[in-house]
This record gives C-alpha cells, structure tokens and sequence, in this order.
C-alpha cells in the first residue's frame, strides 16, 4: 500500500504534464492553476502592456493583454486531447496596433453601431466618431479595444483569472460621463471561460460592452463546418449599413433560422449582403444565465463550445470584412469565414430605437452583465 500511494501520485503527476504539455504551442511549461505574466512591449503615455498566461487545471491555457483586454490565445484540447489555438490574433503587440478587426478585443462604449454616430439622452444631443461609413461601430476611433487598462491576476482554489479596469473619461471618444469599467475574466477548471462586466458613471451614457474573439474551434480552414444553434426566434431586421430598421423578423424559413442544429455553411451565401455573410444580431430567447443561448460544434475535433448570457441578443458575424490582407500567429492568412464571433450584447442603435431594450446607464446604476463560454470536446 505504502509503494501504491507515491506510485499513483507520481503517475497523476506525469499524465497531467503530458496532458498538459499536449496543450502548450509555446513550449514553455507552466504549472497549471497559474498565471504568468510578461511584457509584451510598451506605449508612450500609458501603464505597462502584458501578456498573461493563464492555465487552469484542465489542459487550457488562455492568454489575456491588458492592451484593448484582449484574449490573444486559447488553447483547447479536443476529443483526443490534442490542442489547438481557437481564436484569432497576433503574437506581438505591433500586429494589435497596425491592425484593426477587433481580434480578441472588449469592444466599447458602445459596442456595434449607432446611427450616423448621433443619439439624444434627456434632450441633450450626443455627436460620436462616424468611423464606420456615416456610422458610430465599437466605441469610435479609439475604443476600448485600443487603450492599455491596469491589471490584477488571480487564482482560486478551482480557478485562474484577471480582473481588467479602465476610467473612460467624461467626453472620450464624445461620449457623457465618467465611467468607470472593470472587466474579470475567470478561467474555471471545468473549463468556463467568465467574462463578467461592471461599471458605474456620474453621467447617464449608453454603454454596450462585448467579447470580439474570433473563433475557430478547429484552429485552421474555415468555420462553414462548424454546427451552430441559437436559441432565438427573431432577428434584427438591418438597413445597407447594418443599422437595425427596427423591424425584428421571424427566423423562420429564413437563412437565419439556427433554432434547431445547422451547418454554418448552409444559407450563408443566400444571407446576401455585402460582403456576403452573417452580420446580424439576434434576439435570445433565453432568460437569464442558466439558459444556453448559443452552442458551436466543430465536428471533426469534436470541440464544442456554449454560451450563456444574461445579455437580450447576439451578435453572430462570420468575419465577412477579413480579406487575406491580414497575416495573424502561426503565419495564418485570414480570409472572410476564417473566423466567427458571438458578440453578446445589447441590440445595435438601441439608442436611437426606444422599443429595444435600453442600454443607458444613469448616475447611481450599476451596470453588471455576464457572458460565460463553456469548453468540451466530445
Ligand atoms: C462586428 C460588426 C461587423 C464588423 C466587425 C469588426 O461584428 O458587426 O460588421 O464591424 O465587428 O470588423
């Protein structure tokens, strides 16, 4: 007995390394329920820029930076436990500031599009950025995804995480009020991925914060093949510009109907559109949390992965606007359905459209919102 007990320690011990080791493109070993963390360059004027490492106790390792509290890498083993990197990006600082899709980005004020960048709060009239043709898209010309904010890792008994913060000054980016942001992303041992937001400001402001990665659950190819379900019934109904008519449609007998389990490849061109695909945002059903609102099959690794929001609708976009100019980590080209992004979030323009559900924040609120992503591989 006594020869057993070491035995099978030192075995436990040996499976999770090679488990481990299986699921680490770096080469470095880290131990897993840890957080590292290293420099991954500066910017004049702002606090230090890291890239942490976190790496819980069940073969992921997902990297964070505080530059735009960006997830730059996640690691996920698949059905055989062999690993693959999910989620588009860059491997240095310099690809996040020459290029701009958003990889791996919180994505705010205002995440998405305000009509010809103007909105109204209590008779005051609002003027934001028109950088995305005569629309206001992600918070303006220097959103969230472009300021450095301040960082603090931490481990839990069953947990790896970082909590992010940024003050967004009254008048940034011509949005009201001082608002003061943080963002934790827990990393659990059964492999949820917590993004939880708070923020609170002296100035009632829309506010509309979401996760922009990337996903590709096979790690290369393209995302036709991965098997997507939304549980939501209708749509966003959008003008040429992708600005909500306000209409919201019946999925029914339409290209964007994944109420029951659908190929993405299926009607993604009869989607129409320029560029063609999914842009669109779509009403959840679920109420609250404990309903998954979205699951995202990659039939070949067999790695799944689930969301569940407290957020009224998604955002789901086949990275229709990637067009092969942009080459990420691994040397990877990346062209329009290389990816695909599950935005939650508030409906676009809901500023400007008062039969959607609000999304301003007034002084003594509390803003608090949770989006969890759930990892397996079967
Ligand atoms: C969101 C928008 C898209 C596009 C991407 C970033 O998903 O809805 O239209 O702007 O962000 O390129």
């Amino acid at each position: 007995m006594k020869k057993i007990i070491p035995l099978v320690i030192l075995l436990m011990g040996f499976g999770s390394i090679i488990f481990f080791s299986s699921c680490n493109k770096t080469g470095t070993v880290q131990a897993p329920g840890s957080v590292t963390k290293q420099s991954f360059g500066t910017l004049p004027g702002a606090p230090e820029v890291n890239l942490y490492t976190l790496v819980n106790h069940s073969g992921i390792t997902l990297k964070v930076t505080n530059y735009g509290c960006r997830i730059t890498s996640l690691l996920l083993p698949d059905k055989n436990g062999k690993c693959a990197d999910v989620v588009l990006g860059f491997d240095s600082l310099a690809g996040y500031l020459s290029n701009n899709p958003y990889f791996g980005a919180v994505v705010g004020r205002y995440g998405n599009r305000i009509a010809k960048g103007k909105f109204e709060i209590d008779g005051n009239q609002y003027t934001l950025a028109q950088n995305n043709g005569v629309n206001h898209l992600h918070g303006g010309l220097k959103g969230f995804d472009k300021v450095v904010w301040t960082a603090e890792d931490f481990t839990t008994a069953n947990s790896v995480g970082l909590k992010l913060h940024y003050l967004s000054k009254d008048g940034e980016e011509g949005y009201p009020g001082n608002l003061n942001i943080e963002v934790t992303y827990t990393l659990t041992d059964d492999n949820q991925l917590i993004i939880a937001y708070k923020a609170t400001s002296d100035k009632a402001t829309p506010i509309n914060l979401t996760q922009h990665s990337y996903f590709n659950l096979a790690g290369a190819g393209d995302i036709k093949a991965h098997e997507l379900m939304i549980a939501s019934s209708k749509y966003t109904v959008v003008d040429s510009t992708l600005i909500p008519t306000g209409e919201l449609r019946d999925v029914k007998g339409t290209p964007y109907d994944f109420t029951t389990v659908k190929a993405i490849g299926k009607d993604l061109i009869a989607t129409g559109g320029i560029p063609i695909g999914y842009d669109h945002n779509f009403m959840l059903n679920t109420k609250g949390l404990s309903d998954l609102a979205v699951r995202v099959v990659e039939p070949v690794s067999g790695r799944t992965m689930e969301v569940y929001t407290d957020q009224p609708g998604v955002q789901f976009y086949t990275s229709n606007f990637l067009d092969g100019t942009i080459t990420g980590k691994y040397g990877r080209v990346y062209t329009q359905y290389s990816a695909l992004c599950l935005e939650t979030q508030h409906f676009p323009d809901s500023p400007n459209h008062p039969a959607f559900p609000t999304a301003i924040l007034k002084p003594g609120e509390t803003y608090l919102t949770t989006t969890i992503f759930k990892f397996s591989a079967k």
